[in-house]
């Protein structure tokens, strides 16, 4: 990462590096946000699929919801423009389990948390990195791939995110995905988010509800819309381009050098082995 001038893109809150997008104002300020029961959360580190997953979400209800831009962007108004809508929310969110607004674990709020391979998940977020004006310069990916491992890039720590959700996986209102189960079977995933969320969708709307979330059909609509960054799932830009990229499982083989791939396996074992995955 170069140094000189880009320090200020990020700040640390609690040992996570955030964006200067997240207000530490508006991060001091969510222990006190209120949620409401029917609230919905799409929890993901980034670059694990939140937009597919989101875009999956918004087509199966046919009552009013919102979703809105992730909870920890912006700045002290944020919260009160929550507050403010009148309709049900689904609001995504970066956080780590133990830095969510303690309200949505004491009203038991459903909470989905999608994951992806951490390899993928690395590969995804150096392109994002590296053509996003408002994150730090990155000019390699080996200069990214020891960022990434050492947990120094916006959220922190992949290893440190996936666990302090994966404590709570067991709980009725917790809702565990994976990115390469959407990608090998989406109606699958469908139909079991339908079930968590107690949402009535006949079959032949699940088929078409997958075709339409396809990621060609998504990149395109992404290219049409001219969307503000601060209702966005991704509030760190208002170029959709940049998140549609390759929608592959396995992009990591060609990036990845014999010994990174190693490296990242020592570590991985290391950091997982009280794991389940
Ligand atoms: P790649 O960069 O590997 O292509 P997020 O939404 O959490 O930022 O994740 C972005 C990643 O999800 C990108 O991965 C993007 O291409 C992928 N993605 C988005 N929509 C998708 C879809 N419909 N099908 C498959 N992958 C999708």
């Amino acid at each position: 990462m170069s140094s000189s001038g880009e320090a200020e893109l990020l700040h640390t809150f609690k040992g996570i590096p955030f964006t200067t997008r997240s207000s530490p104002e508006l991060l001091k300020s969510l222990d006190t946000f209120d949620a409401r029961e029917d609230d919905v959360l799409l929890v993901s580190y980034p670059k694990s699929g939140t937009h597919w997953l989101a875009g999956v979400i918004a087509k199966l209800y046919n009552t009013q919801v919102t979703i809105t831009s992730p909870i920890e962007f912006g700045d002290i108004s944020r919260l009160e423009e929550l507050n403010k809508l009148s309709s049900k929310r689904i609001i995504p969110t970066h956080l780590d389990y133990n830095m969510l607004p303690p309200n949505f674990k004491k009203k038991k709020c459903k909470m989905i948390y999608i994951s992806r391979n951490p390899k993928d998940t690395a590969v995804s977020m150096f392109h994002y990195y590296r053509d996003n004006p408002n994150l730090p310069t990155v000019d390699t990916w080996t200069a990214f791939f020891d960022l990434f491992l050492k947990g120094n890039v916006v959220c922190g720590s992949w290893f440190d995110h996936f666990l302090s959700w994966e404590e709570h996986e067991d709980e009725n209102n917790i809702l565990f995905l994976f990115y390469e189960d959407m990608k090998k079977d989406l109606p699958k995933v469908v139909k079991e988010i339908t079930l968590f969320l107690s949402l009535n969708v006949s079959d032949n709307d699940i088929q078409d509800i997958c075709r339409k979330s396809s990621f060609s059909e998504m990149k395109n609509d992404a290219e049409k819309e001219n969307s503000d960054p601060s209702h966005t799932v991704c509030a760190l830009t208002s170029n959709r381009k940049l998140i549609f990229r390759k929608g592959a499982v396995g992009d990591w083989k060609n990036y990845f050098t014999p010994k990174q791939n190693i490296r990242f396996q020592e570590i991985f074992n290391e950091k997982m082995k009280l794991s389940k995955m």
